[in-house]
């Protein structure tokens, strides 16, 4: 057999990705199935996606590779949601980079900042792409325990000196899955303030920004001064759409940290469909009121678990 790397070896194993077939072989024996695996909700994607898609489809430069430019109205439609949304501006053209669903920005932006050696923070529990990310990049993938007593929430500044030199990357995801923990604005102030003191590029992980109950605004990293030295934000279709499969998010932020990202990509991937981005342009105008039909329908089925 040919001889596969070290690095191969430390991926700690991703047991989502069991469940597919797991559920197949329960599936085949019979059993009646409800999967509380992925988070992917049963609701159709939004008649306007379709819509977008299906006429896109009819149109043969849709199916050109995107590259990392990709379908500037994509990128508009994104500036225009987090100016309306969160009054925060960008440049679609250098602020704004589309993704093939937030999981795949997320580790690759460890191969843009960390060297081997370097620590990438990591919150436990959480969402796995992020230590992949790190071992990808032979960053140490330091665990920051998320407990209870403190929120759940990471306090940067409690650790030790010596830890945070050698920081260069630090994941964050609030709201957050899977403890539904959310970041109050004085916390977010301290973390992008450590951030900006020791340089550590700070990825605020919001797919569930607009996923939230009881009258509760979650925010973006972008509201808070300072952020654009040292932040991005990555956005994704799958939650606010329900359009899990079709593989379309977007990070936004600080215009280095979005050039070396796209440096990256630009060796792994060409881009989203294009024709999936001219989906996810059409959304994007309508994204909260999408988001409140589909946050109703959770708010009802929390409310009969509770
Ligand atoms: C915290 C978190 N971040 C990011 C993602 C990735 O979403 P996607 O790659 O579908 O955009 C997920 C998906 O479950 C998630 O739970």
């Amino acid at each position: 057999m040919a001889q596969l790397s070290k690095r191969i070896g430390k991926f700690p194993g991703y047991p989502l990705a069991e469940i597919p077939r797991r559920k197949r072989e329960l599936l085949a024996k019979g059993m009646d199935v409800i999967d509380l695996g992925a988070g992917d909700a049963d609701v159709a994607p939004p008649a306007v996606a379709v819509r977008a898609l299906t006429e896109a489809l009819k149109d043969p430069a849709m199916s050109r590779y995107g590259f990392q430019l990709g379908l500037p109205a994509f990128r508009e439609a994104v500036v225009r949601y987090h100016q309306r949304r969160f009054g925060t501006a960008f440049d679609p053209m250098a602020e704004v980079l589309p993704l093939l669903g937030s999981k795949e920005g997320l580790a690759h932006l460890a191969l843009a900042t960390c060297e081997p050696g370097d620590v990438c923070l990591v919150p436990e529990p959480g969402y796995q792409c992020y230590i992949g990310g790190a071992v990808a990049s032979g960053a140490e993938a330091r665990i920051a325990p998320l407990r209870p007593e403190q929120d759940f929430l990471v306090e940067l500044g409690e650790l030790p000196r010596d830890v945070l030199r050698r920081t260069r990357l630090v994941y964050l995801n609030y709201p957050n899955n899977p403890t539904a923990a959310v970041a109050p604005r004085d916390y977010l102030e301290r973390t992008v303030a450590v951030c900006r003191e020791y340089q550590i590029a700070l990825a605020y992980d919001n797919p569930y920004v607009e996923v939230t109950f009881d009258g509760y605004r979650a925010p973006s990293i972008f509201e808070i001064d300072g952020a654009r030295e040292i932040a991005l934000e990555f956005h994704s279709a799958s939650k606010t759409f329900s359009m899990t499969g079709w593989r379309l998010g977007w990070v936004v932020g600080n215009r280095e940290l979005i050039k070396a990202l796209t440096t990256v990509k630009s060796y792994h991937d060409t881009g989203p469909w294009l024709a999936i981005q001219a989906a996810g342009a059409a959304v994007l105008d309508h994204t909260e009121e999408l988001a409140q039909e589909t946050v109703r329908l959770f708010q009802t089925r929390r409310d009969v678990t509770l």
